[in-house]
């Protein structure tokens, strides 16, 4: 139970639940589902998480998940969000991220963090919450 509202506690910091009309009800009987946008994301934060681990090892990530092209259709809480330029953040993130892939082993780090900061710009449009825990991808 008390693992259960540390979830939850989760979720409502780093999840874009903050916009005032907008909280989650959560009653005995209802509980917050995170939309497919949400759970992409978590997708692309743990993928980002491992590349950052293998880059520091001296390896070369070789796993390009096209799962994440999903960003451009998944379903998002809010979905006014998806206007012209979060399509262009999208594409932009998805560029960043396909020539992690390409790269020779001395531009790695570079290429990594352009990919980072790609998905900070695009939250500092949308979704300000998770960009502490995104800048910890960063490799410094
Ligand atoms: C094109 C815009 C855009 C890009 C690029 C983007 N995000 Fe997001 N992110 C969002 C939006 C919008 C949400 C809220 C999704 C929802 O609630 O439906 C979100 C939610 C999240 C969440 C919170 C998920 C939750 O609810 O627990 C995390 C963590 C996250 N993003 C990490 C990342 C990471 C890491 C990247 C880059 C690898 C990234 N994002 C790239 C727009 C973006």
């Amino acid at each position: 139970m008390k693992y259960l509202f540390q979830i939850f506690l989760v979720f409502m910091f780093f999840g874009c639940v903050s916009k005032e009309d907008k909280k989650p009800v959560i009653t005995k009987n209802t509980i917050y589902k995170p939309s497919e946008m949400a759970v992409l994301m978590l997708k692309m934060y743990d993928a980002n998480l491992e590349n950052k681990k293998l880059i520091l090892e001296g390896k070369k990530p070789t796993k390009f998940s096209e799962e994440f092209l999903n960003i451009h259709t998944a379903t998002l809480t809010d979905p006014t969000d998806r206007d012209v330029a979060f399509k262009g953040y999208s594409d932009f993130y998805l560029q960043n991220y396909k020539i992690v892939f390409e790269t020779d082993k001395d531009s790695l780090k570079l290429m990594h963090n352009n990919t980072i900061n790609s998905c900070i710009a695009c939250h500092k449009t949308t979704c300000i919450g998770p960009i502490p825990k995104i800048k910890k991808l960063l490799i410094q």
